[in-house]
């Protein structure tokens, strides 16, 4: 089993920004991404779908390229889907995303934090579980961007790129512009949660927005760190003589477009554009 791959899937392209944390951290591991952009985005549908979604996709790794574990790289998922998965799962090496919350509150000097994020995860109970523990010890400003995701999901499409790119900007203007006012002075927004994994994506474009000072907080890093862990714990990682580049030892999968799940793999992760297949829809 260590030699199997670790499976990772999101409704799209959002999470190839957690790919790229784990296979930093995890640099003998092959990995299996599966980008079901053909439903996305997830955030807008109801949470029978996307546990729907979910589960198939799970079982479709595991009976199809034998995963040994499996990355939720995504927040609605993870939201909508976790305990299910875990349920149908019990021995898989299982891990989701939830918006770093608790990280933040680290970082926060106003002890102000934006959360953004999608409708199905901000209004899930397992978000609303979370808020209401951390909640006495700062001020939350939650904010669902709706059609964010999917702009986001366009922007590296060839024809439509280039207006959801404009699309983005102006999305992420009126949200942070409802949300107040971001900054380091007592009151202000000095940390903003990105509790979507296509948002790291957008990250420019709130740098632009917001300026230098802010910090933006998302959940790759600790994410890879905790698979990481849960290999190491159940003797699963597979050891290397060296790293071997991602090319050799990922392979990504969408029922979307292929061309734009493959000019995603390159902008970001720097991958050629046979790494990307086009695939049915496991159902
Ligand atoms: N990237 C996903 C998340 O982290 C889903 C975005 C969407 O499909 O709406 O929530």
């Amino acid at each position: 089993m260590t030699q199997s791959p670790i499976g990772v899937f999101d409704s799209g392209i959002g999470g190839l920004s957690v790919l790229q944390s784990l296979q930093v951290a995890l640099p003998a591991e092959h990995f299996v991404y599966w980008a079901d952009s053909g439903h996305a985005p997830y955030g807008e549908k109801t949470d029978l779908f996307v546990r729907q979604r979910s589960l198939a996709i799970a079982k479709h790794l595991i009976d199809k390229h034998h995963i040994k574990a499996l990355v939720v790289a995504c927040n609605t998922a993870t939201a909508a889907a976790i305990h299910e998965l875990r349920a149908q799962h019990p021995h898989l090496i299982l891990i989701g995303v939830e918006p770093a919350l608790k990280p933040a509150l680290h970082i926060s000097q106003t002890r102000h934090i934006g959360v953004i994020g999608t409708r199905g995860t901000l209004g899930s109970a397992k978000f609303q579980h979370l808020l209401t523990s951390l909640q006495d010890q700062a001020h939350f400003s939650i904010q669902a961007c709706n059609g964010l995701a999917l702009a986001i999901e366009q922007s590296t499409h060839a024809t439509l790129g280039a207006q959801a790119s404009q699309r983005i900007t102006e999305l992420l203007q009126t949200y942070t512009h409802e949300m107040g006012t971001f900054g380091q002075a007592p009151g202000q927004i000095d940390t903003l949660v990105l509790g979507c994994t296509h948002y790291v994506f957008a990250e420019p474009a709130l740098r632009e927005l917001l300026g230098p000072q802010v910090h933006l907080v998302s959940t790759g890093e600790p994410v890879a760190r905790q698979t990481r862990r849960l290999l190491e714990a159940a003797s699963q990682l597979r050891q290397g003589p060296r790293p071997h580049a991602l090319a050799a030892r990922v392979q990504l999968m969408t029922n979307g477009d292929l061309s734009s799940l493959q000019a995603a793999a390159q902008r970001w992760l720097g991958l050629p554009h046979t790494a990307c297949q086009r695939a049915n829809t496991p159902s």
